[in-house]
């Protein structure tokens, strides 16, 4: 007997569905919203995340009173869902990201691995960036679209910048290299991914990892995995290795240990 999806994230979904709709067609962004939506119609249980924000939440108020403009329904369903929500943002920096990134930015992860849903399959979350920030470039292998809830511009591939407008879409094929900016006003957009019953891995995989564990700030909404597949960026010679992984939003390095040793003649074999 399964429980039922708290009413508070079903409104929201339910909203979502219906602005998804609403936004002007794009038939691929279609496919991957049918896959998202079909996967929830069944609840997959809490994720057991511990709610959190962020300061750069400071800019979610102005970002929603913007969107209620022509979203309210949604903007308040998901105001409503926002205090069970975990922030997170990326630890690092990248070449690509404005210099205001890190302290500039924050995704809340609202069905996935660890989130307000725990599940597996798909993932739906949302970014929130400062005025004026870039976004760095990342892929995943899952495919994605995005929901625009402000004014802010898309790149992917080797098209140019592209401002879908508030209430479009945005649609990322698998592994593709995209990355949002905003203008002079807080971006705030909405993603969903249909990830399928095995998450799939995008980076070399030279092992799968068990028991791995990692050091340093857990910004991660989610822990990593026994048997979540990473690629090795760096042998620190003292035990500890820096090991980079797939996660919703791009690519995350860690600094893991407990490798036994007939395991890393592999890895560098
Ligand atoms: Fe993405």
């Amino acid at each position: 007997m399964m429980e039922k999806r708290p009413p508070i994230l079903q409104d929201f979904l339910d909203q979502l569905y219906d602005a998804l709709q609403s936004s002007p067609g794009l038939p691929e962004a279609g496919r991957c919203i049918d896959r998202v939506f079909t996967a929830l119609v069944d609840y997959r249980g809490p994720g057991q995340n511990t709610p959190g924000r962020l300061p750069a939440c400071a800019h979610l108020a102005p970002a929603l009173d913007n969107a209620r403009l022509s979203h309210r329904a949604l903007a308040d369903s998901f105001a409503a869902l926002e205090p069970h929500l975990t922030w997170t943002k990326r630890a690092q920096s990248h070449p690509t990201a404005s210099a205001n990134f890190v302290d500039g930015h924050a995704n809340a992860l609202i069905v996935g691995p660890g989130a307000y849903e725990g599940r597996d399959d798909v993932w739906v979350g949302v970014s929130l960036l400062a005025p004026h920030v870039r976004y760095p470039d990342h892929n995943h292998g899952p495919e994605e679209t995005y929901l625009a809830l402000s004014e802010g511009k898309f790149q992917h591939g080797e098209e140019d910048w592209y401002a879908p407008g508030i209430g479009g879409k945005f649609y990322n094929t698998p592994n593709i290299r995209h990355a949002m900016a905003s203008g002079d006003k807080p971006f705030f957009a909405i993603w969903c991914l249909p990830v399928g019953e095995r998450p799939p891995v995008t980076l070399p995989k030279f092992k799968q990892f068990d028991n791995v564990r990692y050091r340093g700030p857990t910004w991660l909404s989610y822990d990593l995995r026994a048997g979540d597949g990473g690629a090795i960026l760096e042998v620190y010679g003292d035990g500890y290795y820096e090991v980079q992984f797939d996660y919703p939003g791009g690519l995350t390095n860690k600094t893991v240990d407990a490798f036994p040793e007939e395991q890393l003649e592999k890895l560098s074999g």
